[in-house]
């Protein structure tokens, strides 16, 4: 599907055949984890570098790129990035509150281990989100049991866990080398790549904020490689907050790992200038491609399953109206 802001591809992205060398600006993607997410096939494995190369192909001399990743496998990916001769300039990283910690209790394992019944401390309804009047009202006289260890080798373990609640994700930041020779200033000129956009992503300062600093800019601080979605009310919160945008309800997107909105406008702003054009090769629901066009960039993407495919064009054609 083609429009002049964005070209969908339904196929795989390895080759990037479609596109020419040195065609493109930037590169922001979220590929496959390599993590089994909910066990779907897609996310069995971390990309065949290939893709790298074939990226480095297509982008211009100077060009960043912009890649998620997860924190068990960053060093993996960071080394494809790397050996494919991408330069590694940052990890960013992603911070948020939603993450479901995924470890259990292993003192009532052992107590099932050695034939011993765990004892029921009380009762707790499941609760997804927030409960209204507090965490009192977590507990149930008729809810789930809620265990605790009973023998004396499983008691030592109480509470005893398999990791750590999920907070953040890496986003790791790579440029494409400047053409040999060329300084910035000369690889920008001749090919509009080799800089960040720290004018478009400054942090704006909170209204009627009293301390911003020596040489304050009028938009605000410089944007860190911390960026949190989800207010942390901690009074750092200035700091690192991405800014909101509009986003309009989109009931039909089911894709698993859909990223937000804003935090995708932010990233595109940061390796991109109005008018140039970004790729994403791992598009899904084609998150890229929605933050891309509200900003003046021209979005390709590539997905390989029909039913994200379907929903990346409906999304795309909502935010190519949108943009008008
Ligand atoms: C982590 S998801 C991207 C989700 C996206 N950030 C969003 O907000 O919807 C990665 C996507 O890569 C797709 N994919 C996996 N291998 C692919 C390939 N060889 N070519 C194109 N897409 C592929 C998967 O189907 C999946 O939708």
């Amino acid at each position: 599907m083609s429009n002049s802001a964005y070209r969908l591809f339904h196929q795989s992205c390895y080759g990037l055949a479609p596109l020419a060398e040195a065609s493109v600006d930037a590169l922001v993607t979220d590929p496959p984890y390599g993590i089994s997410y909910q066990n779907h096939d897609w996310d069995k494995a971390l990309p065949n570098p290939q893709i790298w190369a074939d990226s480095l192909r297509v982008l211009k001399s100077g060009a960043f790129g912009l890649v998620f990743s997860s924190v068990k496998l960053m060093h993996r990916l960071m080394v494809d990035l790397e050996d494919s001769g991408f330069l590694i300039k940052d990890v960013l990283f992603w911070a948020y509150l939603n993450g479901m910690p995924k470890s259990r209790d292993v003192a009532l394992d052992i107590d099932k281990e050695l034939g011993v019944e765990s004892k029921i401390v009380g009762h707790y309804n499941y609760v997804q989100g927030y409960k209204k009047g507090g965490a009192d009202n977590y507990y149930a006289q008729n809810g789930k049991p809620k265990r605790a260890a009973s023998s004396d080798l499983a008691s030592r373990y109480q509470g005893a866990g398999l990791g750590l609640k999920p907070a953040y994700e890496p986003i790791i930041l790579v440029q494409k080398p400047l053409e040999t020779g060329l300084t910035v200033a000369q690889n920008l000129i001749k090919h509009g790549t080799g800089a960040l956009n720290l004018e478009q992503t400054r942090i704006p300062y909170e209204p009627g904020e009293g301390k911003v600093g020596h040489n304050p800019h009028p938009l605000g601080r410089v944007s860190a490689n911390l960026l949190r979605t989800d207010p942390f009310h901690d009074g750092y919160d200035k700091f690192f907050a991405v800014p909101k945008v509009r986003q309009h309800a989109e009931d039909f997107n089911h894709h698993p790992t859909l990223k937000p909105v804003e935090l995708m406008h932010h990233l595109v702003k940061l390796v991109s200038f109005a008018g140039q054009q970004v790729l994403d090769p791992f598009m899904g629901s084609g998150s890229t491609g929605v933050a891309c066009l509200p900003l003046g960039r021209a979005f390709v993407g590539f997905e390989l399953d029909e039913a994200y495919y379907a929903i990346s064009q409906q999304r795309l054609g909502l935010a190519a109206q949108n943009a008008r």
